[in-house]
């Protein structure tokens, strides 16, 4: 198949991510500039953030381009992600989008970030397709999704209440241990014993694809209340150990719960959190019966970037599904078609 070049770009948090990739989902390049100027905080700023992907947008198009070795004119659309995300973050990107694609003269393709984290396993398993089960789960979602086709899809469980990403991040900041959490967590618990404390994993009922992570953290803020100040440093490995494995046993559980009931025989994982060492094990252990095939995002690919926007929109520049100049960003949630 003739392939053709889009420039991918992604700015709905704090990182302002431009990418080269073709239409067989091959990438030239995806520069990314992480904004630590909010680690201070604890956590997003998002004025901070509009105004950094400001100053940031046209430097990473200019690495991207040179990097890939091409120029504008080798492009043939622009990809942009459009929700959901923080608003100011999200115009800024799209902004930039309609004015390359105005004055280049060439397609707008808006993109859902919650699909793009899915389809940056395409880039992968370029051969990859549908039906599969997708466990979408970053910091603002928690999703379980069955795709019937690449643009035929429904949820069939969420999160009432926190994301799984947001659990990892409000708890290790509980801990005092930075933002985001998810990959600190993950780096301790390696030392630790997951079955050092039983902490709560709630909904776990048969059938019930829903979540719910805000318990736990009230659950570990009421644990440490409860511990001398020197047990919690001499047990801090097995206490993260701990609540991984309640926030991770119960997403794979319901995961592979409903693949075996809807006998799935694929299954995406993605999300910042897809990069979890401890989930991606017990994905597999817990999948020994099923033998379904697992995709996860590789480690480069799972938190957010450019190049899984520009994955997501190659089916829409086969399809020909282009958006107009008043293309707008929106924040509400969810994986959704735009
Ligand atoms: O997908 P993402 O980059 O941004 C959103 O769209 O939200 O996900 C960020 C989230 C954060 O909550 C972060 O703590 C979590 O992904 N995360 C992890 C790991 N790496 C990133 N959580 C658990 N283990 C990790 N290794
Ligand atoms: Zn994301």
């Amino acid at each position: 198949m003739t392939k053709s070049l889009l420039l991918a770009i992604e700015s709905s948090c704090d990182d302002t991510s431009v990418a080269i990739i073709d239409t067989n989902y091959q990438v030239y390049a995806n520069v990314i500039s992480s904004q630590l100027a909010h680690n201070e905080f604890g956590g997003v700023v998002p004025e901070l953030a509009s105004r950094l992907h400001l100053q940031n947008i046209s430097y990473c198009m200019d690495m991207a381009l040179q990097e890939a070795k091409v120029s504008l004119q080798d492009i043939a659309a622009i990809a942009v992600s459009v929700n959901p995300g923080l608003i100011g973050s999200l115009l800024v990107g799209v902004s930039f989008a309609k004015g390359l694609a105005w004055s280049l003269d060439i397609p707008l393709i808006a993109v859902n970030h919650m699909l793009g984290h899915v389809f940056s396993n395409k880039i992968k398993n370029p051969d990859l397709q549908a039906p599969w089960l997708a466990l979408v789960i970053s910091g603002g979602h928690t999703e379980l999704v069955e795709f019937e086709t690449e643009s035929k899809f429904r949820i069939v469980g969420h999160t009432i209440d926190d994301a799984a990403g947001e659990a990892f991040d409000k708890i290790a900041k509980i801990l005092g241990l930075g933002y985001p959490g998810g990959p600190m967590i993950d780096k301790l618990a390696k030392l630790g014993n997951p079955n050092f404390y039983k902490f709560p994993q709630a909904l776990d009922k048969k059938d019930n694809y829903y979540f719910s992570f805000s318990g736990l953290k009230t659950s570990v803020m009421q644990y440490l209340a409860k511990q001398s100040d020197e047990y919690i440093t001499d047990n801090l490995n097995d206490i993260v150990a701990s609540v991984q494995h309640a926030i991770v046993n119960i997403l794979v559980k319901k995961t592979i719960a409903y693949a075996t009931k809807h006998e799935f025989d694929k299954i995406i994982v993605a999300g910042g959190v897809s990069a979890n060492s401890y989930l991606r094990q017990q994905m597999l252990k817990a999948n020994k019966k099923l033998n379904a095939d697992i995709y996860f995002p590789p480690l480069s690919l799972c938190m957010d970037n450019a190049a899984m926007i520009g994955a997501a929109a190659v089916r829409k520049y086969h399809a020909q599904e282009f958006a107009n100049l008043d293309l707008n960003a929106f924040s509400t949630k969810g994986i959704k078609e735009v």
